[in-house]
């Protein structure tokens, strides 16, 4: 059964739309929808925000649930130079931003992985960049109505580092510093490689796509609420939509 994942419920809202009848389970204080999409069982799950939270739900769905893979489907804020409110980021590696054991251990390295990126899988990877560059290609009306109702044209699908942490990047000069530091980062958000950890412990296959939704900079709190509220649940649908069928 595969997972499919996001932290807050306007990101999952439109893919559980489209499974009415499904089958509610609560575990941790979780609801768990188990039914089908595209032919596919499937289990959708809300983590709520940040690391643990995300942690504790990508746990309960290895093991409790057997999920065959997770793939987290959400917002971030765009880092990356080129990346922009609209476009989508594909990840290629996440890296905990706020994880700082040093002197002990590299910075951001995570203690027993002895690394400090996480690799997704390439083939759920690939499928997710298809069908979000099919998707972006040629929206879907509804999708196509929110993008324009934000003022967004042609976005754009890029592939690279997410970084997660514990806060939410809502000045410019937080999301310098985080440049400065990680300059390949594409994107930053809550979750990700908290999700990317624990699936390594559990040998569990993600992926991790993210829709930009502000730049993470002083602007960042009044573009994310708007782009929940138009475009992020209408994204998250259409590709992961596309990406089950192919
Ligand atoms: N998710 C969406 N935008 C974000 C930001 N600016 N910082 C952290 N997580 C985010």
């Amino acid at each position: 059964m595969l997972a499919i994942v996001s932290a807050m419920p306007p990101e999952l809202a439109a893919l559980k739309a489209l499974m009415p009848t499904d089958q509610i389970t609560t575990v941790a204080g979780r609801r768990f929808h188990q039914g089908q999409l595209a032919g596919q069982d499937v289990v959708l799950a809300l983590t709520g925000i940040g690391k643990v939270a995300a942690a504790a739900t990508a746990a309960v769905l290895c093991q409790h649930f057997q999920a065959s893979a997770l793939l987290f489907t959400g917002v971030a804020g765009g880092l990356g130079a080129g990346v922009k409110v609209g476009d989508v980021v594909v990840a290629d590696a996440l890296l905990q931003h706020d994880l700082d054991v040093s002197p002990l251990f590299p910075r951001w390295v995570v203690p027993g992985a002895g690394k400090d990126r996480f690799a997704p899988d390439p083939h759920w990877s690939e499928r997710l960049r298809q069908a979000a560059a099919a998707v972006l290609a040629q929206p879907e009306p509804e999708l196509a109505q929110g993008l324009a109702a934000f003022g967004l044209h042609a976005p754009q699908c890029h592939q690279g580092l997410i970084i997660s942490g514990d806060r939410f990047v809502s000045t410019t000069a937080e999301s310098q510093a985080l440049r400065a530091v990680l300059p390949d980062a594409l994107a930053v958000e809550m979750e990700g490689a908290a999700v990317a950890q624990v699936c390594a412990d559990f040998d569990r296959p993600f992926a991790v796509l993210r829709t930009v939704s502000d730049r993470a900079d002083d602007h960042a709190h009044v573009d994310f609420e708007r782009f929940l509220a138009d475009v992020a649940a209408e994204m998250a649908r259409d590709i992961v939509l596309k990406a089950l069928r192919t």
